[in-house]
């Protein structure tokens, strides 16, 4: 190859690469009661050296406070609009002159996200509604000049039926000719990306005998997956998970979309019946997919070697509002108070061996053990007295110990009460999906409550 050509095709390559750069953003969540103003947060933000922020709605204030920032923002129309959006391009232009147009382009709106993983939502009807509503914004953003503004919408991996081996992977038959199919026409022709919220924390906690953590950690290690229908051999199972979706848009014809990392990330913290979410994995993991992310030059997934992978690491704060187990409310980068949970260098420039030494991990194996679920300190008595109506109403018999007279009535306290309701409740209900939560009331203890003649009911792991 003559030199000219080689200069010619180095040039290609570099104005490719322009397009989009392999910089790691932050998830900013607000789902807490305690988390620092916008422009506090923007400053934390800079420091932890993101180039980009992911919002899950267009609040003016964060808009406002990343005004002549240098970071990419990405906002988000909301699930409950997406509906009359669908069918109203009116709507849609209202939407984007009130929420990007007075921020633009100071204020760096780079991704327009439709809507929070809508696929995995049980209401089926707004599934119909995304990808009209995409091109709707399209539209109008398209109306208003905005030409640096891609449309996207996140998605969760529970839109495959199946992503095992990678080279399985397939779109749920419900929406794969109806939703998938249209959406990624959609974003083939505008150019733009699937954006997917890839955890291998859930794979991993679901079958932690047969996954090796080190494999769903990035972690150096000698094992190896090698798909028999490609044979690609895989060393993490991040790869895997990207792959089977790159599979799965193959099936329906679209093999070349890109993928952004909507989420990732790992559990600093959770429940004692968790595995797994502890401040080492989710430091070691997260410093891991940095690496690998920023690597140049870009190291790709075993179907698209080279490839680069922009991303959002979830999330800035532990979000103490958020629902569901303890996990979800321990995904952060920081404490509310702005402290870090752990270093981390979003840039991925720190080396390794300039991190002070993490706590050693002490829940990467199973509890093995009795738990109950007793009444939290210091919450709101009158939705603590609903929340003890709620769980006894629940099951069988479940408060019949807590009746006057009964071996639980004594000491006559709501806390004492509502943690015999939340333990015996939970005992009944753990198998059946039941948590215990009780938004945020109820927490976890390994350390018997009960007193006396009062047995508090159990969960056994
Ligand atoms: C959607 O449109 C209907 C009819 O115009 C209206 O009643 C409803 O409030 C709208 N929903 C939202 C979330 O704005
Ligand atoms: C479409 O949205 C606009 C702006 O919100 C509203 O005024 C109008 O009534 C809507 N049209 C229909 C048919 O719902
Ligand atoms: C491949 O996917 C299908 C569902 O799409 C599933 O039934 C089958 O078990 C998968 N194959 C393997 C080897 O897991
Ligand atoms: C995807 O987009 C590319 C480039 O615009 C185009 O050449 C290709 O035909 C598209 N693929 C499909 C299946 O529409
Ligand atoms: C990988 O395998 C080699 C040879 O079996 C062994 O010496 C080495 O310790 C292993 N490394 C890891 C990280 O397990
Ligand atoms: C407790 O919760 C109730 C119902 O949500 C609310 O009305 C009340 O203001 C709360 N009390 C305090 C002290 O926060
Ligand atoms: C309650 O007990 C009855 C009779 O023992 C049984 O048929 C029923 O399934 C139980 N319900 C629950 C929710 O455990």
């Amino acid at each position: 190859m003559g030199l000219v050509t080689l200069l010619l095709l180095s040039l290609f390559a570099s104005l490719c690469n322009a397009e989009i750069s392999a910089q790691v953003g932050i998830n900013y969540g607000q789902l807490g009661n305690n988390l620092p103003s916008p422009s506090k947060s923007v400053e934390l933000i800079k420091t932890l050296k993101a180039k980009r922020v992911k919002i899950y709605d267009a609040n003016p204030e964060i808009l406002k406070a990343l005004k002549g920032s240098d970071l990419q923002v990405s906002i988000m129309v909301p699930n409950q609009l997406i509906s009359n959006i669908s069918t109203n391009q009116t709507l849609a232009d209202q939407w984007v002159r009130t929420n990007v147009v007075p921020f633009y382009p100071e204020t760096m709106i780079r991704y327009i996200l439709v809507g929070n993983e809508i696929l995995s939502l049980s209401d089926t009807t707004t599934w119909f509604s995304l990808v009209p509503a995409m091109r709707r914004i399209k539209s109008s953003v398209k109306a208003c000049g905005l030409h640096k503004i891609k449309i996207g919408t996140p998605l969760a991996m529970d839109v495959l039926e199946s992503s095992f081996p990678p080279s399985n992977g397939t779109f749920r038959s419900d929406i794969s000719v109806s939703v998938m199919k249209p959406m990624l026409q959609f974003l083939n022709r505008t150019k733009s990306f699937f954006f997917l919220d890839v955890y291998p924390f859930f794979p991993w906690s679901s079958d932690p005998t047969n996954i090796k953590l080190d494999y769903a950690l990035l972690s150096r290690t000698n094992t190896t997956y090698t798909d028999p229908g490609t044979g690609l051999t895989y060393t993490n199972l991040f790869d895997q998970m990207l792959d089977s979706v790159v599979f799965a848009m193959k099936r329906l014809g679209y093999p070349n979309i890109r993928l952004f990392i909507a989420e990732t990330g790992w559990p600093n913290g959770g429940d004692i019946d968790q595995i797994g979410a502890n401040i080492y994995n989710a430091a070691t993991y997260n410093r891991n997919v940095i690496k690998k992310i920023t690597a140049r030059p870009a190291v790709g997934t075993p179907a698209r070697p080279g490839s680069v992978l922009p991303a959002f690491i979830f999330s800035l704060y532990n979000e103490n509002q958020k629902p569901g187990p303890g996990t979800e409310r321990h995904f952060g980068l920081l404490y509310p108070n702005g402290l870090n949970v752990y270093q981390m260098d979003l840039s991925g420039e720190t080396p390794e061996s300039e991190y002070k030494p993490l706590p050693a991990p002490r829940n990467n194996e199973p509890y093995k053990g009795k738990i109950w679920c007793v009444a939290a300190r210091g919450v709101n008595w009158t939705e603590l007295a609903g929340a003890l109506t709620y769980a006894c109403g629940q099951g069988n018999g479940t408060c019949n110990p807590i009746q006057p007279g009964k071996e639980c009535y004594k000491p006559d306290s709501l806390i004492w009460h509502a943690s015999f309701a939340f333990s015996s409740y939970w005992s009944q209900f753990r198998k059946l999906g039941g948590s215990c939560y009780f938004n945020g009331l109820a927490v976890q203890t390994a350390k018997n409550p009960s007193y006396g003649s009062c047995k508090f009911p159990s969960v056994t792991l």
